[in-house]
C-alpha cells in the first residue's frame, strides 16, 4: 500500500474514532490500573465472570424447553439433550456452574493472600461472601432441577432442614398440592438468584472501582500502571479460553442425567462440591449440614475481623496463611471421605 493510502485511511479511522468517542464516551474506560492487574491471579475474578455470562446464555436456552413439574421435568431435560446442540449446551452449563465454583474459590484464595480484605476493601470481602452463598444455592437448585434420584434426595435434605425451622422453614420448603415444589425450586434458580447476584456483583464492580485493585503486598514503591482497556484485552482472552476449555468438556463428557426419582429411597451421594458435607452428615445426622455451613460463614465473614493489621505480606501474616491451609486441607480431606464412604441413608425418607 502506497504511503498516501494508508495515511489517508489512517486519518479516517481517527475520525470515525473520535465521532463515536465524542457520543459514546468510549475513552472514559481507558483510566489507569495497576499492571499486575493483567496476572492470571488477578484476572480470576473476571474470569468467573464470563463463566456466568456463559452460564446465563445456556441457562436462557434451556429455561425455554424446561418443564418444571414433577411429572414431566425430568423428561424436559431428557429432550433438551436429545435435540440439535441441546446436550452440548447442557454440557456447557454443567461444567460451568462446577468451574465457576472453582475459579470463585481460586479468587477468594488469591484475595486472602494478598490480604486484600483489608482496610478499605472489607465491605467488599462481605460483598464476596454473598456472592459465594448465591452460587452454592444456584448449584443446588440446579442440581435438583434435573429431577433424578439424586435431586429427589436432594430436595428432601432441604425440606428436612427446613423443618429445622419450624413454620417458616416449611413455608419455604414444603410442599402442598397447589404447590409444584419444581416451579419453586425453578423460580429460585432461574429468577431469584441471578437477579441478587446481579445486583451484588454491581456493588462488587462499584467498591473495585472505587478502592481500585489492592497494591501487591510486597511492593513498597508505586506500582507501574496500564490502561484499563489493555485489561480488558488481557480478561477477554483469558474468559475466551475458559469457554473454550468448558467446550471441549461439554463435547467429551455429556452431562450425566439418570431416570425420574423413586419417592422413599435414598441410595446416591450429593455431587463432588457438596461432599464435604456429607461426612459430617455420616457422623452428626442432617442438622450437621446446618450448622457446618453456618460456621463456615461466619468464619468467612470474620477474616477482616480477626485480621485487622495494617500487614498485608503472607510471610507477616504466618497465622492467617496457616488458616488458610488448615481450611483447604479440611475441605479437600472431608471431601475424599465423603467421596469413598459408601451411600448410607440419612434421612430415612
Ligand atoms: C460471583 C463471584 C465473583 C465475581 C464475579 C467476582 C469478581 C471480581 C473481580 C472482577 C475483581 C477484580 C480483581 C480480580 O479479579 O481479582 C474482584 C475483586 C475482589 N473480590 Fe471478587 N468476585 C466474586 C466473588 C468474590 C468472593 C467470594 C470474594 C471473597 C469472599 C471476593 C472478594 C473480592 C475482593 C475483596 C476484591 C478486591 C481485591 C483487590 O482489590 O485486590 N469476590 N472480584
Amino acid at each position: 500500500m502506497s504511503n498516501d493510502k494508508f495515511e489517508s485511511q489512517n486519518k479516517m479511522v481517527t475520525k470515525v474514532w473520535q465521532f463515536l468517542d465524542e457520543r459514546l464516551k468510549f475513552s472514559t474506560i481507558s483510566y489507569d490500573i495497576p499492571k499486575h492487574g493483567n496476572n492470571l491471579s488477578y484476572c480470576l475474578g473476571g474470569i468467573t465472570l464470563f463463566g456466568f455470562v456463559l452460564l446465563f446464555i445456556t441457562g436462557i436456552y434451556m429455561a425455554a424447553f424446561y418443564h418444571p413439574e414433577v411429572s414431566e421435568a425430568n423428561e424436559s431435560v431428557r429432550l433438551i439433550t436429545a435435540s440439535g446442540l441441546g446436550s452440548f449446551i447442557r454440557g456447557l452449563h454443567y461444567w460451568g456452574g462446577q468451574a465457576v465454583l472453582i475459579s470463585i474459590i481460586l479468587h477468594m484464595v488469591r484475595v486472602y493472600i494478598t490480604g486484600s480484605y483489608k482496610k478499605p476493601r472489607e465491605f467488599n470481602w462481605l460483598v464476596g461472601i454473598a456472592l459465594l452463598a448465591i452460587t452454592i444455592g444456584l448449584l443446588f437448585s440446579g442440581t435438583v432441577l434435573k429431577w433424578n434420584q439424586e435431586a429427589l434426595e436432594a430436595y428432601m435434605h432441604n425440606v428436612e432442614i427446613g423443618k429445622m425451622f419450624g413454620t417458616l422453614g416449611m413455608l419455604l420448603t414444603g410442599t402442598t398440592e397447589t404447590f409444584n415444589l419444581l416451579t419453586r425450586m425453578f423460580m429460585t434458580h432461574a429468577i431469584l438468584l441471578p437477579l441478587l447476584l446481579i445486583f451484588l456483583f454491581m456493588a462488587h464492580a462499584y467498591f473495585i472501582k472505587q478502592h481500585e485493585i489492592s497494591p501487591l503486598p510486597w511492593h513498597k514503591k508505586t506500582p507501574e500502571t496500564v490502561p484499563f482497556t489493555s485489561h480488558l484485552k488481557k480478561l477477554t482472552a483469558y474468559g475466551l479460553s475458559f469457554w473454550v476449555i468448558l467446550g471441549i468438556f461439554a463435547l467429551v463428557f455429556p452431562s450425566p442425567l439418570g431416570p425420574a426419582p423413586i419417592w422413599g429411597i435414598e441410595v446416591t451421594k450429593p455431587p463432588w462440591f457438596f461432599l464435604t458435607l456429607y461426612p459430617l452428615e455420616d457422623l452428626f445426622g442432617v442438622k450437621a449440614i446446618l450448622y457446618a455451613t453456618i460456621l463456615t460463614f461466619i468464619l468467612l465473614a470474620a477474616v477482616p475481623l480477626i485480621d485487622r493489621s495494617k500487614n498485608r505480606e503472607p510471610r507477616r501474616r504466618k497465622l492467617m496463611i496457616a488458616g488458610l491451609l488448615i481450611a483447604l486441607t479440611l475441605y479437600i480431606v472431608l471431601t475424599l471421605i465423603g467421596a469413598f464412604t459408601p451411600p448410607r441413608v440419612h434421612i430415612g425418607m
